[in-house]
């Protein structure tokens, strides 16, 4: 098949959590534009309902902290679409305190919703998929699971992102030989409403992240969506267990 043929996702079923904003919009709309009917799934449910009518796919409320609530989810899409062929991983948060100061539940937060979440999911979704017999996972993991980038204190951060990319090869050597593909995409440091927030209680930051990025500027979502799209795509038919950073060369230095 012809390379624009393997990129395509027409017809696939690709799940997105965190998809209502942020990187995971991006995905939602680069995985439509794709050809792909999307279903966003994400904890804020109106602006989940908003973001499906703006890229014209549908949407479920999920909190991925909930392991009962993500096998209903599963339960209810698989029944309403049948075969799942993608589950993108994007939900995520950030809390900075230095360790000595992070409270428990922080700590716990970060945990339950990036790397527990994460688990929740491709437990729930990897069971279908090896049902259905294969399909893709793409987990948002981030350069912070590689080196502790500077000047924030993120401990709790980091190491449930380091989590991620080992979860990643932990399942795809688990599920290789059964048709599922499971691939991580680590980003540098992005533009979203996340590092907005982080940017508007620390101004002075963006000077620091900007001086230690070769390519001097935060990634626009949609640089991230696209690896994210030809992962789901057959265009990456051999890769498995593989962590993608698109940092803009941050981890080069
Ligand atoms: N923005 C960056 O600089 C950056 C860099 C590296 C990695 N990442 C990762 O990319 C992913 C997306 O980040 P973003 O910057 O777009 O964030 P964002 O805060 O802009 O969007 C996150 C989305 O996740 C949803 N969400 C939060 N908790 C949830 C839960 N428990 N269940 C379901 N949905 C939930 C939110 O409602 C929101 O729609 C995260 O995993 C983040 O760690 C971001």
């Amino acid at each position: 098949m012809a390379l624009a043929g393997k990129l395509s996702l027409e017809g696939c079923n690709i799940v997105v959590t965190g998809g209502a904003r942020g990187i995971g919009l991006d995905i939602a709309r680069s995985a439509r534009e794709a050809g792909a009917h999307v279903v966003i799934a994400d904890i804020d449910a109106s602006l989940g309902e908003s973001a499906a009518k703006e890229i014209g796919g549908s949407t479920i409320a999920l909190d991925v902290t909930d392991p009962a609530s993500v096998r209903d989810v599963v339960t209810r899409l698989a029944r309403e679409h049948g075969r799942l062929h993608g589950w993108v991983n994007n939900a995520g948060i950030v809390r900075n305190a230095p360790a000595e100061d992070t409270p428990d539940e922080d700590w716990r937060s970060v945990m339950a919703v990036n790397l527990d979440g994460t688990f929740w999911c491709c437990r729930e979704a990897g069971r279908h998929m090896l049902a259905q017999g294969g399909g893709v996972i793409v987990n948002i993991a981030s350069m912070s699971g590689l080196v502790s980038n500077r000047p924030q204190c993120q401990a709790a951060y980091n190491t449930s992102k380091a989590g991620v990319i080992m979860l990643t090869k932990s399942l795809a050597g688990e599920w290789a030989g059964r048709g599922i593909r499971v691939n991580s995409v680590s980003p540098g440091y992005t533009a979203t409403p996340l590092l907005e927030q982080v940017r508007a209680q620390k101004p002075d930051w963006a000077a620091v992240w900007q001086s230690e990025t070769p390519m001097a500027r935060p990634a626009e979502p949609s640089e991230i969506a696209a690896v994210v799209v030809f992962l789901l795509s057959d265009a990456s038919s051999y890769m498995t267990g593989s962590n993608v950073v698109v940092d803009g060369g941050y981890t080069v230095w």
